[in-house]
């Protein structure tokens, strides 16, 4: 369990803005060196300037699906601030797009960013927080859409998913090397990432009612996410989990009653008993 938050480095992607900046925040107060990477070079510029006054940050801009690149990402922090040993894979895009609009760009694109981004993460620094030996700490940022099937779409639920399964199997794997993981699953918080994600977003084939309706909802979608969590709450939360080394991370009970549906509904078709012939 990692309680001596001061002094190590942080690597969190996302870090420019919302939710991973609010991560940032916390663990540069809780005296963390802080590298941030993420694509918005601005934003970097901004949470750099606010950050130094508190710790030692370095940023980076990167695309986390871009592994060659983040190896550069991964040695140029720990050039700069020491061996990392929190990392918080948190960068992530929404996106609304109907279903039989989907295509194999937006399919890679969502999972490119939301799950390979993430065992990107994973499998760079995984080995050096192993083969240092000091224990450490990894965040996933999945949602409340990776605990049940809730309406943010076939490509969020599909990636987040597997970002909540990852986190609960390699909890299981890492505790032997005193590495917690713990999965972040947010109900709404108060960013910015529908119009960012509708901003990078591939385009799809959408007739006019279509775009009429995906705009519609994310008006709805923004101003749900409006009255959410602020990010700064969140990297508060986050650090008493990690500190906690808790597994699941939530801000609030919304997907509550969609898990529990989703709960009975698997043990309800599970058998009582075996088949026969077995
Ligand atoms: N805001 C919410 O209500 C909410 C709820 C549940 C989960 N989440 C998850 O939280 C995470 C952070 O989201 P947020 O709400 O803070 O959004 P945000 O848009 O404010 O922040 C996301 C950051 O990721 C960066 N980013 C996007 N694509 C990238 C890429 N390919 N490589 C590197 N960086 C990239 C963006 O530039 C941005 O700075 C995401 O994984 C998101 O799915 C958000």
């Amino acid at each position: 369990m990692v309680k001596d938050i001061e002094g190590r480095t942080a690597f969190i992607t996302g870090g420019a803005n919302g939710i991973g900046l609010g991560i940032a925040r916390a663990f540069a107060r809780a005296g963390a060196k802080i590298a941030l990477a993420d694509v918005d070079l601005a934003g970097l510029g901004r949470a750099a300037a606010e950050l130094s006054d508190i710790t030692q940050v370095s940023t980076i801009v990167l695309d986390v699906r871009d592994r060659a690149a983040y190896v550069r990402a991964a040695d140029d922090a720990e050039a700069r601030l020491g061996p990392v040993s929190l990392l918080f894979n948190n960068a992530g895009v929404g996106g609304e797009t109907p279903v039989e609009k989907l295509s194999f760009e937006l399919w890679d694109w969502s999972l490119g960013i939301n799950l390979q981004g993430v065992i990107n993460g994973v499998q760079i620094f995984m080995p050096r927080m192993v083969a240092r030996g000091r224990g450490g700490h990894i965040v996933n940022t999945a949602s409340a859409a990776g605990l049940a099937a809730s309406g943010a779409g076939v490509l969020y639920h599909t990636a987040k998913y597997a970002v909540v399964g990852m986190a609960e199997s390699l909890a299981l794997e890492l505790e032997p090397f005193g590495i917690g993981v713990s999965a972040l699953c947010p109900g709404p918080v108060a960013t910015d990432i529908v119009r960012r994600s509708h901003m990078q977003q591939p385009a799809a084939d959408l007739r006019a009612d279509q775009i009429e309706a995906a705009d519609a909802k994310r008006v709805r979608m923004s101003k749900w996410l409006a009255k959410g969590a602020s990010p700064e709450a969140v990297g508060d939360l986050v650090l008493g989990a990690v500190r906690e080394n808790r597994l699941y991370i939530h801000t609030d009970r919304w997907i509550a009653p969609f898990v529990e549906a989703r709960a009975a509904t698997l043990l309800a078709s599970m058998p009582v008993s075996p088949p026969e012939g077995r």
